[in-house]
């Protein structure tokens, strides 16, 4: 009897392929589809329908429509639905970091951040972003001159921005050094050993990169706090001065533990993401002339070389942004949000049994053709400009929404790029501040030639690309 009602039920769990044993469908994933999670999830929606399961090698659904992920966000504020990221990767983050706090807790955080991180605070930012920008792609146009550069040196200059947002001064070797201890920290996302730290494993390493980073930051803080009293403009202006300086008023304060894991939080949740954005939107500009041209006349005619930036202007240049809205879509630097049920839960004759993963698939979502009609995985930035716009071109769909996407605030299910409900990205408009300045002063001065690039799919979907920049002559 038992097993007829097992499977009774296991008729309703969302269809898909559990693969060899213990292995699942790995071989069809690396052999098959070469890690490529957007074909190889695409093919199984089309051979299942939009809610099917993978197995990779441990099984989790993927929810990949509109409404799908829209149930799910539902789901999560109700708190039927919570964020899973592996114990390994739990345990890298540390206790204090947002992703391990959930519930009551994970509102409370939000909402004392939530202002910290809204487009007037990180306006802030602007000027010393503007800076940092303008030094360094100088000093990678020096460079160019004798080697091409890659993706890479990216990384190290997320690390920079984020750093002088939050600190001022940044002292270059402390950032070398805790670049280096970043990677290896890095490494140990994926573990085969789980949180059990056999000596030499990637986890191990990345556990003893962890003690290094957070004496560093430890350090960092310290410095702070000396240089920043309480009160002081950077103790007001920057989210670090509000989290050492949180007295409760806003609702919470933080110990020095905590402190340490909400910034390599933040640092983590903004470091890949962002750099994986710069790899993909130069690539596009690369590769599509038409895009380029009509970025360079529009950086032309709304913003001035030798003055300042000005935060209207950079969040409304419709090229400007529909570049980046586009490069977004068709390359989003996180694919898919991990998520695990509480309890049992149906959706659309599915049957979730509690502690389901359950996948929302942010790459399917967002080149979906019922959404997307035109080329849903083409580059075409025209589909994002607005009616009145001299691009505007009637005959490529053009997202009737458009308008909402440029507030993400939204988190809209159709473009979940930042996420969706209770855990949408808390620093998305720092990201797009970062990505709007590094465009306008990049085509404002510099010309730029890919030489090489690479599609990678994990675990951030990019471009790599090796290019050059030289400096322009007018
Ligand atoms: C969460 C994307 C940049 C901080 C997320 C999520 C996505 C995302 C998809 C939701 C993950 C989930 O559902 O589990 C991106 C993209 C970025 C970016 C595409 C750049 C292009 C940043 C930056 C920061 C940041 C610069 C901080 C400075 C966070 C944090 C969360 C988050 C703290 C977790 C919120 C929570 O758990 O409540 N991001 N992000 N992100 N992001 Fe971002």
């Amino acid at each position: 009897f038992q097993e007829i009602t097992l499977l009774i039920q296991r008729r309703h769990l969302p269809p898909g392929r559990y693969g060899l044993p213990l292995m699942g469908e790995v071989p069809w994933f690396v052999i098959g589809n070469k890690m490529n999670f957007g074909a190889f999830t695409a093919e199984r929606k089309k051979k299942w329908g939009s809610i099917f399961h993978v197995s990779i090698p441990f099984t989790a659904t993927i929810v990949s429509e509109q409404d799908d992920l829209h149930w799910l966000f539902q789901m999560e504020r109700k708190g039927f639905v919570e964020a899973a990221w592996p114990s390994s990767v739990a345990a890298i983050l540390g206790p204090g970091a947002i992703a391990n706090v959930f519930g009551e807790q994970h509102r409370r955080i939000r909402s004392f951040f939530q202002p910290w991180f809204s487009p007037a605070f990180v306006e802030n930012y602007l000027v010393v972003v503007d800076v940092t920008v303008q030094e360094q792609l100088n000093e990678w146009s020096a460079l160019s001159s004798s080697s091409t550069l890659s993706s890479d040196v990216f990384k190290l200059f997320a690390l920079r921005l984020f750093f002088a947002a939050s600190f001022g001064k940044v002292d270059e070797q402390m950032l070398i050094t805790f670049h280096d201890n970043f990677k290896t920290w890095l490494g140990g996302f994926i573990s085969l050993t789980g949180t059990v730290r056999v000596p030499g494993s990637p986890f191990d390493q990345a556990m003893a990169a962890r003690d290094r980073i957070l004496t560093t930051i430890d350090q960092v803080i310290d410095q702070f706090e000396k240089e920043n009293p309480e009160g002081s403009d950077r103790a007001q202006n920057t989210v670090i001065g509000r989290c050492v300086y949180a007295s409760g008023e806003e609702g919470l304060c933080f110990d020095r533990s905590q402190l340490k894991d909400i910034l390599l939080n933040l640092i983590f949740a903004g470091h890949d993401t962002t750099t994986g954005a710069m790899g993909s939107v130069i690539y596009h500009l690369a590769h599509h002339a038409e895009a380029r041209a009509a970025l360079e006349e529009e950086i032309n005619n709304f913003f001035s070389k030798s003055t300042s930036l000005d935060m209207e202007k950079l969040k409304s240049a419709p090229i400007l942004n529909a570049i980046i809205w586009e490069t977004l879509r068709v390359d989003p630097p996180v694919l898919a949000g991990p998520r695990s049920t509480r309890q049992d839960l149906v959706y659309k004759n599915f049957r979730f049994p509690k502690d389901s993963s359950i996948f929302y698939n942010i790459y399917l979502a967002a080149t979906d053709p019922n959404e997307y009609k035109y080329r849903p995985l083409e580059f075409d930035f025209r589909r994002f400009l607005p009616q009145d716009h001299k691009l505007y071109d009637p005959t490529i769909w053009n997202h009737k929404e458009a308008r909402d996407i440029v507030d993400p605030a939204q988190g809209r299910a159709n473009y979940p790029i930042f996420g969706g409900g209770s855990r949408s990205c808390l620093g998305k408009h720092f990201a797009l501040l970062e990505l709007r300045v590094f465009l306008v002063r990049l085509f404002q001065n510099y010309e730029l030639s890919v030489v090489k690039e690479t599609k990678v799919w994990l675990p951030i979907c990019t471009w790599n690309v090796e290019f050059q920049l030289t400096k322009k002559t007018t």
